[in-house]
C-alpha cells in the first residue's frame, strides 16, 4: 500500500490525462449530485467546496427528489458494484444525463457514459483515479477553476517533508485521533477518519469547523487523556475560524495533546491535497506502528456478503 500511496503525484497525472469521451450536453446542467459510498465519495465531498453551481454528494441508496433534466448525475465507485450507489444509478438514469467513474462491475456494464480508471488497487488507494477525471471534466465545463499543474508541483516538491510529517504525526498519536478541519480541510479530516480506520483499523473521529463548535465541544468537559487532537489549518484562514482554532487550542490543550498542520501551497486545492496526502501516509505509518496490516477490510467485505447472500435469497 505505501509504494502504491507514495506515487499519488504520478496517479493524478496519469488520472488527468484519462480521455474523456462521453455525450453530455454541458450548456444543459445547472446542478450536480453524485452518488457514492465511502473511498468512492470522498473524491465528491472534496471537490464540492469547488463548484460553482449547486453540487449535491449522496451517501445513499436514494437520490434526491429536485433530480431532473438539469442535473448532472455522476456515479462514481471503483468497484463498480456497491449496492447503494447503484441503487442510485438506477433512480437516476432516466431522469437525467449521467456519467459514471468506475473500473467496471455492473454500473460501468450498464452506463452510458463510462470514465474508466485502471483496477487492481484498493478504492481508497486509488483516490487520484476517483477525483481527478472527475475534476477535470467539471473544470472543462466551467463549473470548477483548479490550478492542477501548481498542485502536482506542490506535491511533487515537498514528498520528503510530507514523509517527515506523517512519520511525526503517527508518531503523536497516542489514543484516538480526532480531526478537525475548516471548509475542504472539513473533508480532508473526514478522508483522515477514513484512513485511519480503514488502513490502521483504529478509531478516528473527524469535525468540521463552525459546527462542532456548536455541540462536539461540550464534550471537552470530560477527561480527554486518550484522544490525540489533529487540526488541518490553513495560514490564511478566516479571522474567524483561526480565533475558533486558537480557543480549541486553548480548551482541548489542557486535556489532550494538540498537533496542528499546515500546508504549503498557492490555493487551498493544493493545500487540501498536501494536507490530503500527508493523511493517507500518516495512516499506513499508523498501521505499521500497530502492526496491522493495511490491506484488507475484512469486515466491510464480510458485510457486503452477508447483504449479497441476503438479496439472493429474498428474490
Ligand atoms: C475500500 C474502501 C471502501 C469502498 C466502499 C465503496 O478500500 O475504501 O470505503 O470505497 O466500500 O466501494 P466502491 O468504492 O467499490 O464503490
Amino acid at each position: 500500500m505505501l509504494e502504491v500511496v507514495r506515487k499519488f503525484p504520478e496517479q493524478v497525472e496519469e488520472a488527468l490525462a484519462i480521455e474523456l469521451n462521453f455525450d453530455i450536453d454541458f450548456s444543459k446542467v445547472k446542478r450536480v449530485v453524485v452518488a457514492g459510498m465511502g473511498g468512492s465519495a470522498i473524491s465528491a465531498d472534496i471537490l464540492s467546496h469547488f463548484s460553482t453551481i449547486p453540487f449535491h454528494v449522496v451517501r445513499d441508496y436514494t437520490p434526491p427528489s429536485f433530480m431532473d433534466e438539469n442535473t448532472l448525475f455522476i456515479a462514481v465507485s471503483y468497484s463498480g458494484n456497491t449496492e447503494e450507489t447503484l441503487s442510485c444509478f438506477s433512480l437516476a438514469r432516466d431522469k437525467c444525463q449521467h456519467v459514471a467513474i468506475t473500473t467496471g462491475g455492473k454500473l460501468g456494464e450498464e452506463a452510458e457514459n463510462v470514465i474508466k480508471i485502471p483496477s487492481g488497487m484498493q478504492p481508497r488507494a486509488a483516490i487520484a483515479y476517483l477525483l481527478f477525471p472527475m475534476a477535470k471534466m467539471l473544470s472543462n465545463a466551467g463549473f470548477m477553476n483548479i490550478d492542477f499543474e501548481e498542485m502536482i508541483y506542490n506535491l511533487k516538491s515537498n514528498r520528503e517533508e510530507m514523509e517527515e510529517m506523517a512519520k511525526e504525526v503517527s508518531n503523536a498519536i497516542h489514543g484516538i485521533p480526532i480531526i478537525y478541519g475548516y471548509g475542504v480541510m472539513g473533508s480532508i479530516a473526514r478522508r483522515w477518519r477514513q484512513q485511519f480506520n480503514e488502513n490502521a483499523k483504529m478509531h478516528a473521529f473527524d469535525f468540521s469547523l463552525p459546527e462542532c463548535n456548536h455541540n462536539e465541544m461540550e464534550a471537552w468537559e470530560e477527561n480527554a487523556e486518550n484522544i490525540t487532537c489533529i487540526f488541518l489549518r490553513e495560514k490564511n484562514e478566516m479571522e474567524r475560524i483561526k480565533a475558533r482554532f486558537d480557543f480549541m487550542k486553548e480548551e482541548y490543550g489542557k486535556k489532550a495533546n494538540i498537533i496542528e498542520l499546515y500546508a504549503p501551497g498557492k490555493n487551498t486545492f493544493s493545500r487540501a491535497m498536501y494536507h490530503m496526502h500527508v493523511g493517507d501516509l500518516a495512516s499506513i505509518y499508523m498501521a505499521e506502528k500497530r502492526g496491522v496490516d493495511t490491506e484488507p477490510v475484512n469486515l466491510i467485505m464480510k458485510l457486503k456478503n452477508v447483504l449479497s447472500q441476503h438479496s439472493r435469497s429474498s428474490s
